[in-house]
């Protein structure tokens, strides 16, 4: 336990994995943006996802920051898949960031959280008609057309609109991550083929739309910035065009032994080696909120069994698919009990063997009834929970200055059955 005076020592303060500002307080627990998770857990109940708000407006100026040293025009677009909360959504447009919509759901939440329409990009490998009629009525900046099909459609929808355009191109780049989240690769479900780019662009032509550019985003937590230098060289080479979009993948921390490039040496990759004069995009999502956020459990079961003690949470699988899915890797603690004494594995509390959070978690001596605490869960994780076994969502808070404000509050069993017909 931290004492007052051993600010140096708090393992938490320290941490690249938690939102900037925490730390362990004078109690011996978890302090995220000036709140008591212990007391918090207490007031909001457990599973909850929490976040620190400062840490997503300093992550948004920073990235703005490291593209303003290197270039005068430029965008910072959030791609809003990471987190399609109002709240955040209204915080980055009052930051002054773009928004990143990849359906007619993340548009329609954009353009209620008070993104100008021209500030929106419209995504998504097979956008419907009915989006991109949504998309054309609001006024949307920017279609990111991402097939030869999709410009058939679009153009009957703009119907001499001349909308604005990218075409999202597959820049045969594959990104060292999971394969699951690696976009960039020629075999990939996304983009027009560079081979077929000179058709959409004449396509795009005789449909009246305007290409403005190109767009490519090669996938997602991308630590190796060798890709954007390549990146930019098959962008800057595909033909002459005002804007260039070099798409999202900026890496988060997830456990302490990670360490992400700055937003400098990102945007240092991706301006190196495109062309001057042009105006140069990109799309983060998960760095921007991926460490902002945690989220806290309460423990209900500790038992012992095959050599092994299983730690169960009320949450799991349902509010973080992303053990199950990318098989990623988190770090946890008791919220007033920092430490790593006991080996055990964090296990969720739904039907299925795989529900783990963390194969391998150490925590200090965890008992029934503990918070704990999972941090970097801020990215993906409300945005992809389920009502698996029938369980309500968790809600969303906000802290600053050691306040805490429920942003999206905790569903309940009418929500359950609220679609019932
Ligand atoms: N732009 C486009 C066109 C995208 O498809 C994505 C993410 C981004 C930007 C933002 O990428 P980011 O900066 O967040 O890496 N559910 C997965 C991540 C899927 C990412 C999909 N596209 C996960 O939890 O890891």
């Amino acid at each position: 336990m931290a004492e007052r005076g051993q600010a140096l020592a708090d393992p938490i303060a320290g941490s690249a994995v938690y939102p900037r500002g925490s730390r362990v307080n004078e109690r011996g627990r978890i302090e995220v943006g000036g709140c008591d998770l212990v007391e918090l857990a207490a007031e909001v109940g457990t599973p909850a996802y929490v976040y620190a708000e400062e840490d997503m407006r300093f992550r948004a100026r920073a990235i703005q920051a490291a593209f303003a040293e290197r270039t005068d025009d430029f965008e910072v677009v959030f791609a809003s898949k990471a987190f399609p909360c109002t709240a955040a959504l209204r915080l980055f447009a009052e930051e002054g960031l773009s928004c990143d919509v990849a359906s007619g759901g993340e548009l329609h939440l954009a353009l209620n959280a008070g993104f100008e329409p021209e500030r929106i990009y419209m995504h998504g490998n097979n956008k419907s008609a009915a989006e991109l009629e949504q998309a054309v009525e609001a006024g949307v900046g920017h279609v990111i057309v991402d097939s030869l099909d999709e410009i058939d459609r679009l153009e009957r929808i703009a119907a001499g609109r001349a909308q604005r355009v990218l075409l999202r191109v597959t820049p045969g780049i594959r990104p060292n991550t999971h394969q699951k989240i690696a976009t960039g690769q020629e075999d990939s479900k996304f983009g027009i083929p560079l081979a077929q780019l000179p058709q959409a662009v004449e396509r795009c032509a005789a449909a009246g739309l305007e290409v403005r550019g190109l767009h490519a985003h090669l996938g997602s937590q991308v630590f190796e910035l060798d890709v954007y230098d390549t990146l930019a060289e098959v962008l800057g080479g595909a033909g002459d065009y005002p804007v260039i979009n070099m798409g999202g993948g900026f890496a988060a921390a997830y456990t302490r032994g990670e360490d992400p490039p700055p937003p400098a040496a990102y945007a240092e990759a991706m301006l190196e080696r495109l062309p001057q004069g042009i105006r140069v995009l990109c799309e983060p999502g998960r760095s921007l909120v991926a460490n902002a956020g945690l989220s806290l459990y309460t423990v209900g079961t500790v038992k012992d069994a095959a050599g092994r003690r299983y730690v169960a949470v009320d949450g799991g699988m349902a509010d973080n698919i992303r053990p199950m899915l990318y098989d990623a890797v988190y770090e946890a603690e008791v919220a007033d009990r920092v430490g790593d004494s006991t080996a055990c594995r964090l296990v969720g509390m739904h039907c299925e063997s795989g529900d783990v959070l963390i194969e391998e978690a150490r925590l200090e001596d965890p008992r029934v009834g503990d918070v704990v605490v999972v941090p970097a869960t801020g990215a993906y994780g409300h945005s992809m929970a389920s009502n698996y076994n029938a369980v309500p969502r968790p809600p969303v808070v906000f802290c600053r200055d050691g306040d805490a404000r429920v942003v999206v509050r905790r569903e309940t069993y009418e929500d359950l059955t609220a679609r019932d017909v």
